[in-house]
């Protein structure tokens, strides 16, 4: 009897265990997928700036539709790696992205454009590395 309890509590753990190492592995995206949406963000935030800057909403708002989604899947990546503050930080910068694609004006888009400026070099500080050769990298952080 108390065998059997043992052996019985031996397979539950390994069941638990087994589980919570499978959810994470499936889980947690591949760092390739940041590297794609950032590639991707770059170029849009400049063009959306740009745009702001010479009054041209209709582009401010394309490309601000463009980051707002990358945002979207920035906050998956960093949901699934478990870093709250990044996810944070991804929401925010989707809340710009969504306040400039509404703004009334060019004006009135200065400021979402600005919050945004400093949610990407908060993020960067913390959760991007630059190798040797220039490039970028996803920086697990602590
Ligand atoms: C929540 C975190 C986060 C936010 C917010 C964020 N980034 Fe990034 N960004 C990253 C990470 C992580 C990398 C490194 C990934 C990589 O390049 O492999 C990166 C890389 C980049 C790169 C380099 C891409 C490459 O590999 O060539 C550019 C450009 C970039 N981000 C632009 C921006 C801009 C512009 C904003 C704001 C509008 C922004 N990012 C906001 C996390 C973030």
């Amino acid at each position: 009897m108390r065998r059997m309890f043992v052996a019985m509590s031996g397979l539950a753990l390994g069941l638990v265990l087994a589980m919570h190492v499978g959810v994470r592995a499936e889980q947690a995206q591949d760092p390739a997928v940041i590297d794609k949406t950032m590639k991707a963000v770059g170029p849009a935030f400049g063009a959306v700036r740009k745009a702001v800057d010479g009054g041209m909403m209709a582009e401010a708002k394309a490309g601000a539709q463009t980051l707002s989604k990358a945002f979207a899947e920035t906050e998956a990546f960093f949901k699934s790696h478990g870093k709250a503050d990044g996810v944070e930080m991804a929401q925010a910068g989707k809340k710009a992205a969504d306040a400039i694609a509404a703004a009334a004006n060019a004006e009135a888009a200065k400021a979402p454009v600005g919050e945004l400026t400093k949610t990407c070099a908060g993020c960067h500080t913390k959760y991007r590395d630059k190798a040797a050769d220039g490039s970028y990298t996803f920086k697990p952080g602590a």
